[in-house]
């Protein structure tokens, strides 16, 4: 007797402290994952002489590091969606799941791995991977971002006093190199922001005190600014930016849900009726104006996204009709976090009232 309800107990608190453990009359029917690709080096320059070595696949690709730790997220989305809620297959069933991703190397290979942990292996061993849908980069307005266009960006153009509506996504970051580097960081060359974040958490890499102290949150809290300025988030909001980065998304994201919660009310319709796990792999920059679109970007605290950032659509049919609850891990070392948006406007039409105010069904225009 005491040792069952000592058992009971353990079973209780570890559902407890991981989220939303499910009562028995929800019924969860549809997941819808956008993620940030892994560990890589910056796409410009690395932080130390040595860095190349650790980073040895080249600048903006993934590292070990961004293998390992995208793995290491799959598994825990398996520990929820496979072992906990029972929701999908651990084996693969093709019909279950579907991936996207943009078609950037660091990206497609960050998919790869996080399906490794999602899926295990086969009975010999080796790793299950699904296969991960892709399009060319200028045909992918779904995920990768057309930042070339010269529209939208007339509000950063008068801000930072650029010269041209060209190539403002590296003439602004420039600009607010100059004119923005925090004082914290003033040992540290401002052009290398982006790598002295990408190498910090990287145990093979040494670098100066300075650059540490520096990259832990001032840089963080540069870059959040710099991406949510190329998303049209936040302090940037911009309606074309956000629409251009994640419109066709939020489309795709809602249209899904609507589907699914149709058919399941509808016994004669099995459109969609087995497909239930959708993973979008992508960038910082679609995670952080997502974000923004459903709410929920408050949950960054200022920061920029981590690799490996997951933000996660749920929908739960529930009595009284159809919600949606929106998670973020921030990073394969982060909980599952519940936003605060989907406590507040959790049905279905709420949050289709929210997210319709960016949602578009074609490519938006882009000039040259
Ligand atoms: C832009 O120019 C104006 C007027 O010349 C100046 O007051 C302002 O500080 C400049 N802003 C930046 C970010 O350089
Ligand atoms: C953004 O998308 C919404 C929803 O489709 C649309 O109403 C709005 O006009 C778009 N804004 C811009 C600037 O394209
Ligand atoms: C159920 O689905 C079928 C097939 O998609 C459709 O023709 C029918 O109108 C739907 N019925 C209801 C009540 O939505």
């Amino acid at each position: 007797m005491t040792r069952s309800i000592v058992l009971l107990l353990a079973v209780v608190t570890s559902v407890a402290g991981k989220a939303a453990p499910k009562k028995d009359d929800d019924e969860l029917q549809l997941v819808q994952v956008l993620i940030r690709h892994g560990d890589r080096a910056a796409t410009d320059q690395f932080a130390t002489e040595k860095s190349g070595e650790v980073l040895f696949r080249g600048l903006g690709e993934l590292s070990d590091d961004g293998i390992d730790h995208a793995f290491a997220q799959g598994k825990q989305f398996r520990d929820r969606y496979v072992d906990d809620l029972k929701f999908i297959d651990g084996r693969y069933i093709p019909s279950e799941v579907r991936f996207r991703a943009s078609p950037v190397s660091r990206v497609l290979m960050s998919a790869g791995a996080f399906s490794t942990g999602l899926f295990g292996n086969t009975p010999k061993g080796h790793p299950v991977i699904p296969p991960i849908y892709t399009k060319d980069y200028a045909d992918d307005s779904l995920l990768a971002t057309a930042f070339d266009c010269t529209n939208g960006w007339d509000d950063i153009v008068k801000a930072l006093n650029l010269s041209s509506s060209e190539n403002v996504a590296s003439t602004s970051l420039a600009a607010m190199e100059n004119v923005m580097w925090p004082d914290t960081c003033k040992g540290v060359p401002s052009t290398k922001v982006d790598a002295i974040i990408a190498e910090l958490p990287n145990k093979l890499i040494d670098m100066p005190k300075e650059y540490n102290k520096c990259a832990k949150d001032p840089a963080k809290r540069f870059m959040y600014e710099y991406i949510a300025l190329l998303g049209g988030a936040e302090i940037h909001y911009n309606e074309e930016r956000l629409n251009r980065t994640v419109g066709m998304l939020t489309d795709e994201l809602l249209t899904n849900m609507d589907k699914k919660a149709a058919c399941s009310l509808n016994s004669t319709c099995d459109m969609g009726s087995s497909e239930k796990f959708r993973v979008y792999y992508a960038h910082d920059v679609n995670v952080l104006a997502l974000a923004h679109v459903f709410k929920t970007i408050d949950m960054f605290e200022g920061m920029t996204p981590a690799f490996s950032s997951a933000l996660i659509f749920e929908l739960w049919k529930k009595k009284d009709g159809h919600h949606v609850k929106v998670f973020l891990k921030n990073g394969q070392d982060a909980e599952f976090k519940e936003s605060g948006f989907s406590k507040e406007y959790s049905t279905l039409e709420a949050v289709k009232t929210v997210g319709s105010k960016y949602a578009i069904n074609e490519k938006m225009q882009c000039n040259h």
